[in-house]
Parts: C-alpha cells; sequence; structure tokens
C-alpha cells in the first residue's frame, strides 16, 4: 500500500497491457484495482464475492446470464455496477475503456470458473502497480 496519494490519470498512463488488472491500493482485505480493456474479456464467475466496476474512462459493457437468460449493461463514463456473486458475467469494451474494480484480495480475475482463457487476457489475481 503505497503511503503517499495516487493519481489515477498518472496509474493508468503507468501500464498499458490490457485485461490486466493494477492494485492501487488495498482497504481492509479489499483490492482496489485498475484496469484498461478493449474488445472481450471472457465469461465467468466469482462463486464467493460480489465484484463492483466504476467506469473511469469509455463505456463498459457487461453481459450476465441469469435466471431468465442473458442480458447486457451499459456502462459510460461515471456509471458504477455490481456483479452479484455467483453470476456469469462478461466485461466488454468494442471501443476501450478505463476501469477500477473493487473485490477481495485475491480474487482471480477470470473467476473461479470460467471458458476457455485466450492470450488477450491476463487471468491474475491483480498485478503491482508501479508509479
Ligand atoms: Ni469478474
Amino acid at each position: 500500500m503505497s503511503e503517499r496519494p495516487i493519481d489515477l490519470g498518472r496509474a493508468l498512463a503507468s501500464f498499458d497491457a490490457l485485461w490486466s488488472p493494477r492494485i492501487v491500493t488495498r482497504v481492509n482485505d479489499y483490492d482496489i484495482r485498475i484496469a484498461k480493456v478493449h474488445g472481450e474479456h471472457v465469461w465467468h464467475a466469482h462463486d464467493d464475492t460480489d465484484e463492483f466496476f466504476l467506469v473511469l474512462d469509455g463505456e463498459l459493457h457487461i453481459g450476465l446470464r441469469g435466471p431468465e437468460g442473458e442480458r447486457t449493461v451499459t456502462l459510460p463514463r461515471g456509471s458504477v455496477f455490481t456483479v452479484p456473486r455467483g453470476t456469469e458475467h462478461k466485461p466488454s469494451a468494442p471501443e476501450g475503456a478505463s476501469i477500477l474494480m473493487v473485490e477481495p484480495s485475491g480474487t482471480l480475475s477470470v473467476g473461479d470458473r470460467h471458458e476457455e482463457v485466450p492470450d488477450r487476457v491476463d487471468a491474475t489475481t491483480g498485478r503491482a502497480l508501479e508509479v
């Protein structure tokens, strides 16, 4: 955890990798992570935790699979959304986006259950931010 304030703009400018979350700070047992995203992630589910999203820039879509079928929520810049635990979801950003996520430390970016992970998606519990 940094002892200095962290400028999110600088933090985002410090890496280029897509779908590869960086840990900005921790709050109790939770990570605050940021990521640059473009194109599609994979369908996955976190069995034991909700997952919070805040869109910092661009527009994020999140596909959701529930009892009533499949739907997609659209999050413009400045929007927040929480994916409930156990819910299969697939984030995507056709035009690219920057996002902030809140989830328990150790949470895997592709969840506990997921479809095959392509090279474009980093399966990680969050990488260190170097600013
Ligand atoms: Ni997820």
